[in-house]
């Protein structure tokens, strides 16, 4: 059965994940009242990840506006906590008033200590699983040629390079860069 409420998550939260090196974090959906803790990750976050973030979350505004897009369901977040401290997320984002409804927008971000260590598989796999339980057919994710770690990492993830826009996006420096867009086809959701 496909179910569209958070409620139905909701239960599933929190669960404990350990990574491989054995640090155990904490997966559970965002609360408007994280919005402090994703400021302090986002502004300790490397300038180069900052360069090619789709949206400037180091501003109290945008994270207004996430917190606003969560609570009415248009966007769900996962979050990975460790002691108090984001330790990464990943979110969905998905119009169902949209004829696009049937594709779903992943965006996921690691602190730099917890790359590499089996979290981005994790938040994906649990998000792509929302995804399904939401009826989303498609997983699209959004980046520029220049991030080759992503691109390689959603490759192993089961993405595959769908479009190339020219001169679509531009950085948070101004210039205007390319944008590669990735998929992934879902299967159904399992009962
Ligand atoms: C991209 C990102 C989310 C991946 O998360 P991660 O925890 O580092 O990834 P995992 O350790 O779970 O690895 C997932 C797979 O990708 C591979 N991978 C991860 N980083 C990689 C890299 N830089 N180059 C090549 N492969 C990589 C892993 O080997 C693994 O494959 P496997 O399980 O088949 O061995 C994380 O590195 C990150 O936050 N990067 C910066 C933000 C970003 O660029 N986001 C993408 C735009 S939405």
């Amino acid at each position: 059965m496909k179910t569209n409420g958070r409620a139905s998550v909701q239960s599933e939260y929190p669960k404990f994940v350990t990574l491989s090196g054995g640090v155990q974090v904490r997966l559970r959906l965002m609360e408007p009242a994280d919005k402090e803790m994703i400021l302090a990750f986002a502004r300790a976050l490397p300038p180069d990840d900052l360069l090619f973030l789709r949206t400037d979350i180091t501003q109290t505004g945008v994270l207004d506006e996430w917190a606003r897009n969560v609570a009415i369901g248009v966007t769900v977040t996962l979050i990975a906590e460790l002691d108090g401290a984001l330790a990464g997320y990943a979110s969905l984002h998905n119009d169902q008033a949209r004829w696009t409804r049937r594709v779903g927008e992943i965006r996921l971000l690691l602190a730099p200590r917890f790359r590499g260590s089996g979290l981005g598989r994790r938040l994906a796999e649990e998000i792509f699983r929302i995804g399904q339980d939401r009826g989303i057919k498609k997983m699209a994710a959004m980046m520029t040629p220049d991030q080759t770690g992503a691109q390689a990492a959603f490759e192993r993830l089961g993405f595959q390079v769908e479009a190339l826009l020219q001169q679509w996006v531009v950085d948070r420096k101004g210039r205007p860069r390319d944008l590669l867009i990735m998929t992934h086809e879902l299967g159904e959701a399992k009962e």
